[in-house]
């Protein structure tokens, strides 16, 4: 068997199932490319303090790109012992430039700090890929928005109808909870870009590594100030998680509003057939898998973060191998937030738009809002509007009519204020455009937002 990393003080062997239990490569090796530049900064700030020649620092780093280009090509071939990519990365640099070079390589560094290292590194290059399909979702929101800005619909809170909209409004909304998302993820990026490397085990580097130039290589903001912290510190763990679990329930949200609009019963919006499936017994069955998988995959991501604080909650100071447990729910989180995206995506881009029902489904009874208001611009004071158009809705629901129906003289039994022009109340268009004020349904204060979330996108 190969020497083990550690074996040295060792006269025992490990228990075959606790080699298992032990070992993280089976995950940890999504680190390999992070693990072998952190391995390349680190050589050259040796080469710096003289700890290696700069001969010795090259072949290291020559070394090292030879294993990277293996990882690329799915050519680097695991062996017994290798416990983690750390393990892995450094056994087969010794087996390309021998281990004469190779073994003064982890010279004052510890894994403790070359895993936190790596991982900060992983967390900070792939979250890119999370932030161009977020912005990707945000550009499909937006050309729908745009193109069908004429249709309206009913609003509801509730779930019960409210007050006429756009559709482009409500399609917006989510874009702006997605913009959000992708704010709150460069942030959370932004604060924990901070360098652990140079921390060793714990208490600190004793060759004078220059952690500040380890920084710079290594494209961290800044060094962590505290080598106890530094090899713990899994807070950004924590805010990806919760970042990933609150970009689920918005992505959660849209998929029970579409959901909801996809039944007969509403019939306001149909999924595409390469987003639904069918059922293997009823024939006529269309159903909206894509979103209710959306809905349901939200679940699994709190399960992620809320198993990591939960490992993360107990641990004493420093490192602790609880901490091996960190990874596994930010691959899960990413892969599940990252696929969620693009199918948002594609049901989004795809899904037909039914406005005749849409438009269908409203109702007078919408515009009770719009008659208090009408009245208030007739100077009436907005409490006592609200309880005259109340009585309207209950005159019109006694009489089996609408309020449309209604005469000018049962108007003004209920207020003197009332005119002819009470007619124009009864145009959904029109009270759609009188919500004007910025952030309102009306079609100049949606254009403003499709133009602001196209700002952000360029
Ligand atoms: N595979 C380990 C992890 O993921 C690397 C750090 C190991 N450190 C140690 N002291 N055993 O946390």
């Amino acid at each position: 068997a190969p020497r083990k990393l550690w074996g040295g003080r060792f006269s025992g062997k490990t228990d075959p199932l606790m080699e298992k239990f032990n070992a993280s490569i089976s995950f940890d090796s999504r680190f390999y490319k992070a693990d072998v530049v952190g391995s390349q900064a680190y050589a050259k700030a040796l080469a710096r303090k003289h700890i290696l020649t700069d001969a010795e620092a090259a072949k290291i780093h020559e070394g090292l790109d030879q294993v990277l280009a293996e990882w690329e090509s799915s050519s680097f071939v695991l062996k017994d012992g290798d416990e983690d990519i750390h393990t892995a990365n450094e056994r087969r640099l010794g087996e390309i430039i021998g281990t004469a070079i190779s073994g003064k390589l982890h010279t004052g560094r510890s894994r403790n700090d070359q895993v936190a290292t790596d991982f900060r590194i992983w967390v900070r290059d792939e979250s890119q890929k999370l932030i161009t399909v977020l912005k990707e979702l945000i550009g499909t929101a937006v050309v729908r928005a745009e193109s069908e800005i004429d249709i309206i619909m009913p609003g509801y809170t509730h779930l019960q109808r409210a007050q006429p909209i756009r559709w482009s409004h409500l399609v917006l909304s989510h874009a702006w909870k997605w913009h959000a998302d992708c704010l709150r993820l460069e942030q959370l990026l932004k604060r924990m870009n901070q360098l652990p490397l140079g921390s060793g085990a714990l208490a600190g580097n004793p060759f004078g590594i220059d952690r500040d130039f380890l920084a710079k290589e290594l494209g961290f903001d800044s060094i962590i100030p505290n080598s106890l912290y530094g090899v713990s510190d899994r807070d950004f763990v924590a805010e990806f998680l919760f970042w990933a679990s609150l970009t689920m329930v918005h992505i959660s949200c849209l998929a029970e509003d579409l959901i909801v609009y996809s039944t007969g019963e509403f019939g306001f919006i149909q999924v595409a057939d390469a987003y639904s499936t069918g059922s293997s017994l009823m024939p006529q069955k269309k159903n909206p898998d894509s979103l209710e998988l959306l809905r349901g995959k939200s679940g699994r991501v709190f399960g992620d973060m809320t198993g990591f604080m939960m490992t993360y909650k107990g641990t004493p100071s420093t490192y602790n191998k609880d901490l091996q447990e960190d990874k596994e729910p930010v691959f899960d989180a990413y892969d599940t937030v990252l696929g969620s995206l693009q199918i948002t995506t594609g049901v989004l881009a795809t899904l037909r738009v039914n406005r005749d029902k849409m438009l269908a489904s409203l109702s007078i009874d919408m515009l009770a809002t719009d008659l208090a208001e009408y009245l208030v611009r007739k100077g009436v004071p907005f409490r006592d509007t609200h309880h005259i158009a109340g009585e309207a809705v209950r005159i019109a629901e006694e009489r089996r009519c609408t309020m449309a129906d209604l005469k000018l003289e049962d108007f003004k039994k209920l207020h003197s204020a009332f005119e002819e022009d009470v007619v124009k109340v009864w145009n959904y268009e029109q009270s759609i455009e009188n919500r004007n004020t910025p952030g309102g349904t009306s079609r100049a204060t949606v254009l403003a937002q499709i133009e602001s979330l196209k700002a952000f996108l360029q």
